[in-house]
């Protein structure tokens, strides 16, 4: 940790490129686990970091991911409860992600950088870059679009209007 800074804004700067993330969150090693600069993530988080985990930079997830790099073996006396082995594959999630609510990556899973995942999908396979896919197992619905001016977005539209709110409020 940096000593603290002079003013609590110098010392807000101080971790502004720090990944951030939510309580709670529920990790189950925790040295597996490799976040880039200026990763979120939000409430409810799940990481079964058995095998490494890794996220790339800016990269967002939303409430209530799970990412699950373990898994065990599929026939039951091999399995043997909590006697069996435990084995698993490493999960990578590429810089400039994102990943909407509820969204489950399977053992093994490399998402590309630039990628958005839909909500309440179940990722069961590598995601190329720049793709947008969704569903149980997620599937490809398009291509994330490149060059968009901000204010042509949605959701800067809906910051927008949130700014202009809070500023008739004051
Ligand atoms: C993935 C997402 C960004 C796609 O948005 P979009 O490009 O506007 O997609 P559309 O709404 O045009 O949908 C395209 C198709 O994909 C389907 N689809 C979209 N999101 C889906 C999802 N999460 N799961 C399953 N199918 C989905 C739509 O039903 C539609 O299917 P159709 O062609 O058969 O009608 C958005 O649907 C989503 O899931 N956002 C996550 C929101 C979230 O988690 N927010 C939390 C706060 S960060």
């Amino acid at each position: 940790m940096p000593a603290p800074a002079a003013t609590e804004a110098e010392d807000d700067e101080l971790f502004a490129e720090d990944a951030w993330v939510e309580t709670p969150v529920v990790v189950d090693y925790g040295t597996n686990v490799k976040l880039g600069q200026n990763v979120f993530i939000n409430f409810n988080c799940t990481i079964l970091d058995t095998c490494k985990v890794t996220i790339g930079a800016r990269t967002l997830l939303a409430s209530n991911v799970s990412l699950f790099s373990g898994t065990h073996p599929l026939d039951p006396a091999v399995r043997n409860g909590t006697k069996g082995p435990e084995s698993g594959a490493e999960i990578h999630i590429g810089e400039d992600c994102w990943l909407g609510g509820n969204v489950t990556v399977l053992p093994g899973v490399t998402i590309g950088e630039g990628c958005t995942v839909g909500a309440g999908s179940v990722v069961t396979k590598d995601v190329a870059p720049y793709t947008v896919v969704a569903g149980n197992p997620a599937r490809r619905i398009r291509d994330v679009p490149r060059g968009t001016k901000a204010e042509e977005t949605s959701g800067a539209r809906a910051a927008l209007n949130h700014d202009s709110a809070a500023n008739i409020q004051e």
